[in-house]
């Protein structure tokens, strides 16, 4: 029998069910770490009235975070250089901790580390010891706690030898600052490459969750093809940046005429670029479909999402209690074989395909 591996035909009562407060959790990569099926992004969270970039204030944001818990709602993400590398989405994640300490364990809490941002010599940024050590010591600072349950690098360096990285990472293991490890914005060859060092070295420290971009209208974007499967075949769950487009897999961009400042693809000068003809055409058609089954586009997107194989929890950001609670919602519906085949019929024209 391989002791390294899960036993499932050997378990007896589970002591706990796969769910809190009504959302269903799953488990990230190979490990024991239970996440719910809908997170938490908090990319766009800050101080926004300090040009720092950020959409979302901290007063919405507590409100936001307190129904997130009541939903079930996480598993949170964040990184260090959120908002002009101002470490301001980890400050406010920190008060609402700071203020609500009974949630702690209740919370699976994200982060990462690469970008420079509190400083300006070459050994700010990047995967050296020095700047994951000095970065994960100020990340928990900002973020008022004494550990953080899955750090990411935020991408890959290729400069740093990686048994250099993986250590650092496995020293932050040993002393219970970091709990489980992750990588985000890397290709199938940087992932192997990961594997290969894990696998050949005595250095304790897996890779089980990768964080790159996709939604079902785009895929992969283009220089990542191939990591879901990778992910799918090799205990990684993968997490997908911007899930919902950036808003456009929301109704909100089904009658353009009503779009304006406050949209995200508006205020963020893409919206020409991201509704052209072929993509409106496809939404529609899939909002007809989330329609007739009586959820909203949000919805069918996420759960069509948590559909697919290596696919793991989805951390949609939101700028309002309504969109999580929408999104939330999502985290529970199981859609049928046949509902799945209508959505991939709408999806399969697209070059990529899901
Ligand atoms: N690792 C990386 O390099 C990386 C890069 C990007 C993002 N991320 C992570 O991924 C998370 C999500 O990505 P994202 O913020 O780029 O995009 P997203 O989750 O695809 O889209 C979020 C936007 O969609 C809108 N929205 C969300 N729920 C809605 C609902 N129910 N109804 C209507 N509109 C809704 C909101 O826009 P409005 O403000 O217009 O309402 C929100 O800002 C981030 O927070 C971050 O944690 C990681």
């Amino acid at each position: 029998m391989d002791y390294r591996k899960p036993h499932p035909e050997l378990y007896g009562v589970p002591w706990t069910t796969d769910e809190f407060n009504g959302m269903p959790y799953r488990l990230l990569g190979a490990s024991g770490l239970r996440v719910s099926n809908v997170g938490l992004g908090t990319w766009k969270i800050g101080y926004p009235e300090t040009g720092d970039g950020s959409r979302v204030d901290e007063k919405t944001a507590l409100h936001i975070f307190d129904r997130a818990v009541e939903l079930g709602v996480t598993f949170w993400d964040t990184a260090n250089r959120y908002n002009n590398a101002s470490g301001n989405s980890e400050r406010v994640i920190g008060t609402w901790l700071k203020s609500n300490p009974d949630q702690r364990r209740n919370i699976v809490l994200a982060t990462k580390v690469f970008g420079g941002m509190d400083g300006f010599t070459p050994n700010h940024s990047r995967l050296s010891r020095g700047n994951i050590l000095d970065s994960v010591y100020a990340s928990l600072k900002r973020l008022q706690v004494d550990h953080i349950d899955l750090l990411y690098f935020h991408s890959f360096d290729p400069d740093t030898p990686v048994e250099e990285s993986l250590s650092a990472v496995e020293d932050l293991i040993r002393q219970d600052l970091v709990r489980y490890f992750g990588v985000s914005n890397f290709t199938v060859d940087q992932l192997s490459l990961y594997r290969a060092v894990e696998n050949e070295t005595s250095i304790r420290c897996r890779v089980i969750a990768v964080q790159n971009q996709f939604d079902i209208l785009h895929g992969e974007s283009d220089s990542y093809q191939g990591v879901l499967e990778y992910a799918a075949h090799t205990g990684i769950s993968f997490v997908a940046w911007s899930p919902l487009a950036r808003g456009l897999l929301t109704e909100k961009y089904l009658d353009l005429s009503k779009v304006g400042p406050g949209d995200r693809l508006y205020d963020e000068g893409t919206l020409e670029k991201d509704t052209s003809k072929p993509v409106m055409e496809k939404l529609h058609k899939l909002a007809s479909l989330a329609h007739e089954w009586g959820l909203k586009l949000n919805q069918l997107a996420i759960a069509y999402m948590l559909t697919l194989p290596g696919m793991g929890p989805i951390i949609a950001s939101v700028s309002s209690v309504q969109q999580v609670e929408s999104n939330a919602a999502a985290g529970k519906i199981a859609l049928n074989d046949e509902q799945k085949r209508r959505i991939r019929e709408v999806l399969i024209n697209e070059d990529k395909g899901v």
